[in-house]
């Protein structure tokens, strides 16, 4: 069944399909400008994904231009053992882990237009996901959120502090505070997650389990 919802303010939730492929691809390397080639989706990598598991990539549309986008997967996860890095999860960007048994939404990626920020994107990508969690029956979401606040600071603190400050509510990072906003719960560190300056190699894990509400707006 493929998604499409209407936003107050304009923009459409839509299930991905084929013809936003290669829109994706360019939208990859602007919002992920520091990811490896490695660890970047391509336009062949999403057609793979809508073959594999449909109801999990969604694309936020302003007319015909792609200005949000999002990518999961269902995994076998225990968030009892955060350690692991997105090239496992991702496979080369294919996907292949996939496990259409798995009680998990493994998020691989969200990500909004940098003209398009702060206007809800992100909030209705998490609800769309949510809208297949329920629907699949599965646990919830989980994934690994880039510390994409830590470039700016590192000469000054170590990842493992900064995280701590995001933690108390001391600091306020541009990624993990949008997804604890969404309703993410903070969950530990995960050390050499993927390889980008930006957020010192780390992310947070952060789950949002499937009984929790995620409105579209
Ligand atoms: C993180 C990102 C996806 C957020 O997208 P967005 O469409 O601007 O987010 P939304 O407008 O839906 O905001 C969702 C909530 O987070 C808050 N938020 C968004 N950006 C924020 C920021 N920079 N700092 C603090 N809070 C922020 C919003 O206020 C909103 O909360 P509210 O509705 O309670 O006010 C976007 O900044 C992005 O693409 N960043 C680069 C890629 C990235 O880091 N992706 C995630 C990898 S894990």
């Amino acid at each position: 069944m493929s998604l499409r919802h209407q936003l107050s303010n304009g923009l459409t939730v839509l299930s991905t399909n084929a013809s936003h492929a290669g829109q994706l691809e360019e939208l990859q390397e602007l919002v992920f400008p520091n990811l490896s080639e490695a660890e970047r989706f391509r336009a062949a990598h999403y057609c793979k994904h809508i073959e594999l598991f449909p109801e999990g990539q969604f694309v936020v549309v302003d007319g015909d231009r792609v200005v949000g986008m999002t990518t999961t997967l269902l995994l076998p996860f225990d968030p009892s053992h955060p350690d692991h890095t997105f090239e496992e999860v991702i496979e080369g960007g294919w996907l292949t882990s996939h496990d259409p048994a798995a009680k998990w939404m493994y998020g691989a990626d969200v990500g909004t237009h940098p003209e398009y920020r702060r206007r809800g994107i992100a909030r209705s990508l998490y609800a769309a996901r949510h809208d297949t969690v329920r629907r699949l029956g599965l646990r919830g979401q989980v994934t690994v959120g880039m510390l994409n606040g830590y470039g700016a600071v590192a000469d000054r603190m170590t990842i493992d502090q900064y995280f701590e400050e995001v933690r108390a509510g001391e600091r306020v990072d541009p990624t993990i505070s949008a997804q604890l906003r969404v309703g993410f719960e903070l969950g530990p560190l995960v050390k050499n997650y993927l390889s980008d300056p930006t957020c010192g190699n780390a992310g947070a894990m952060i789950v949002l389990p499937a009984e929790k509400d995620v409105p579209f707006e």
